[in-house]
């Protein structure tokens, strides 16, 4: 198959999450294993998503992504590799959080790049509120943690204080900047981009237990 062709929607079907949902999820039903689940909110094409569930096969991936599109590439470059251990879901993050996802069910929350939307008039489309720093804190383990990187100073300063103000999560060490070996070494599409381009990129890593600095990461 020519590399970029999406799958037929019965081979997808598998890595796809269908929503709305009428029920909190439980990760042991849709994974078919108790291991630890990590999700990723705004995952565009969905190279975290394929680099980690190739390098984590221990760990289960849920990611979900507003656009559609995008939903579809992601199951597709999944489905080619076989991950198994990551579903998918095309749906808006913040409701679907708040609603339908079980506290303190999450080893790990990942946020790369989300849109920072500076006019006044598109602030409500937003992902970094009060209401989803704090969702956030509920839905992760009493060790969990969230990553954020953004390349956009001041977003990086709007999530320490939302943080700061919505939660009881402690800010820690980031982790290191990665290497890359290949062209596809890179934690996503956008980090890829604007290294290229030279731009700052702002790593921040939020934790919730007391003592930070121990957790591992893996980015
Ligand atoms: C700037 S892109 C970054 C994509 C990817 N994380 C990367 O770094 O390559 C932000 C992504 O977040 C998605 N997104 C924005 N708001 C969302 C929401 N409320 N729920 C789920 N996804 C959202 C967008 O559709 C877009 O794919």
């Amino acid at each position: 198959m020519p590399k970029g062709v999406r799958l037929p929607l019965e081979a997808l079907e598998p890595y796809l999450l269908p929503t709305p949902v009428t029920e909190a999820l439980d990760w042991q039903k849709i994974f078919g294993n108790a291991h630890p689940v990590e999700l990723e909110v705004g995952f565009g094409k969905g190279l975290y998503l394929v680099n980690a569930a190739a390098a984590h096969p221990e760990v289960n991936y849920f990611g979900i992504e507003i656009v559609r599109k995008y939903q579809l590439l992601a199951a597709t470059r999944l489905a080619k590799r076989e991950l198994r251990n990551v579903r998918v879901a095309c749906t808006d993050a913040r409701p679907f959080l708040r609603d339908w996802v079980p506290s303190a069910s999450l080893q790990r929350i990942h946020v790369y790049f989300p849109d920072p939307w500076w006019k006044k008039r598109h602030h409500k489309r937003r992902l970094f509120t009060g209401e989803f720093a704090a969702t956030c804190q509920r839905l992760l383990m009493p060790t969990g943690e969230l990553l954020v990187v953004t390349d956009v100073a001041d977003y990086a300063t709007l999530v320490r204080q939302t943080v700061a103000a919505s939660t009881q999560l402690s800010e820690a060490e980031p982790p290191p900047e990665h290497t890359p070996s290949h062209d596809l070494d890179y934690l996503t599409h956008f980090e890829r981009k604007f290294r290229q381009e030279g731009r700052t990129i702002h790593r921040l890593r939020f934790v919730n237990s007391p003592s930070p600095g121990t957790t591992k990461s893996l980015l």
